[in-house]
């Protein structure tokens, strides 16, 4: 046998293994000012099922959390009970807002010990937590902004989300029906001017991603503002994370206001799965939720642009709901407004059928309907 090749063979296996293997999104947190009347949003507005709590009357005396599910996903509110803590100051500098986007693994303790071994900053050490239900290990790192990535290892738990939460079936409104979303599809950050390129690297270096794709101002500007982004993904492509930064234009880019808004930078958008982007965005809107609009010229210039589709045009005009088409095939999405007061987070509900992309074809159009928005609100 030759050595050497047998050498190289190996030190190449070494390589290209994954020294963060994350089985899937786990849960995002967001902290916000009055989760009890967020979780009616979540599930009156958009369908999500209250599932799990952790407050005062479980024993929690700092804050309370309320687990919230549909399909897949998985987000927790909480609020605090007192001033003096994090979770206050990160209300008050950021309003309501994405904490922890928290990922599966099946070794926390590596996961925290190889990123940070790569230059990740320590939020938690690995930590064993526990109850009646068995244990979960949970270790932290830092990403952009107050942004948190937990790894969670929970193949020794058995209760119904994480140890300390207790079923909430009984607070859950009844006879709420699904919206039909299914699982995250990917999450955006916004970061700072000139950090884009900061954050790639740590996704790239320090998390073992790579990158997918990159927009810069000439993809994605219209006649007053411009954006550049890269999509980063780990290595089963399950997790993806565009990172946006906000590019020179004539006047202040979404960007711009999301940052000043949510005073640094943060997760912009959470863009969730659907199998049935027609009949997940009716309901949405029948219960309240506001989504973005496209002239109606968009859809004069649709099967031109993205051939033949299955859906009916009409129907897609009718809800206004974007059409873009790449090499494995298109995808339909449409964009939530601002889901709270300060123009910060919001949601994408996207249909994959076959394409891979982020609708690049549709950010010209999309751009242009949230600068409308902002002329509204006196920010552009
Ligand atoms: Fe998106």
């Amino acid at each position: 046998m030759d050595t050497l090749a047998t050498e190289k063979k190996a030190v190449k296996a070494v390589d290209s293994a994954d020294f963060l293997p994350l089985k899937n999104w786990d849960h995002i947190e967001f902290y916000c000012g009055n989760a009890k009347q967020s979780a009616f949003y979540y599930q009156y507005a958009m369908g999500f099922k209250l599932t799990a709590y952790s407050g005062l009357e479980t024993g929690n005396r700092e804050r309370a959390s309320y687990l919230l599910e549909q399909g897949k996903i998985k987000f927790v509110l909480t609020t605090p009970y007192h001033p003096d803590n994090f979770i206050s100051d990160h209300i008050r500098q950021h309003g309501d807002g994405v904490r922890d986007i928290a990922l599966e693994v099946d070794d926390a303790e590596s996961a925290f010990n190889e990123t940070v071994k790569r230059g990740a900053v320590p939020a938690m050490e690995p930590t064993k937590i526990e109850d009646e239900n068995g244990f979960i290990i949970r270790s932290a790192i830092k990403t952009y902004g107050d942004t948190l990535h937990s790894f969670i290892q929970r193949n020794n738990y058995k209760g119904l989300f994480l140890p300390g939460f207790v079923d909430a079936s009984a607070k859950a409104v009844q006879g709420i029906k699904d919206a039909g979303l299914r699982s995250v599809d990917h999450m955006v950050g916004n970061v700072e001017l000139g950090k884009m390129n900061f954050w790639v690297k740590f996704y790239g270096e320090t998390m073992g991603f790579s990158q997918l794709l990159s927009f810069d101002d000439k993809d994605i500007s219209t006649e007053y503002t411009a954006l550049m982004s890269k999509v980063m993904q780990n290595g089963t492509g399950k997790i993806k994370f565009p990172i946006n930064e906000p590019a020179a234009g004539k006047k202040k880019s979404q960007i711009d206001e999301y940052l000043e808004f949510y005073h640094g930078a943060g997760c912009q958008h959470i863009a969730m799965n659907t199998t049935n982007i027609v009949e997940t965005v009716s309901e949405l809107k029948r219960r309240g939720v506001e989504f973005l609009r496209v002239p109606t010229t968009y859809y004069q210039e649709l099967e031109a642009r993205v051939g033949k589709i299955d859906e009916d045009v009409d129907e897609l005009a009718k809800h206004g709901i974007l059409v873009d088409r790449d090499d494995d095939g298109y995808l339909l999405q449409l964009f939530s407004k601002p889901i709270e007061d300060r123009p910060t987070v919001f949601f994408e509900i996207i249909q994959r059928k076959g394409a891979k992309s982020f609708g690049k074809g549709n950010f010209k159009a999309l751009f242009e309907a949230i600068e409308r928005e902002q002329e509204v609100r006196g920010t552009l």
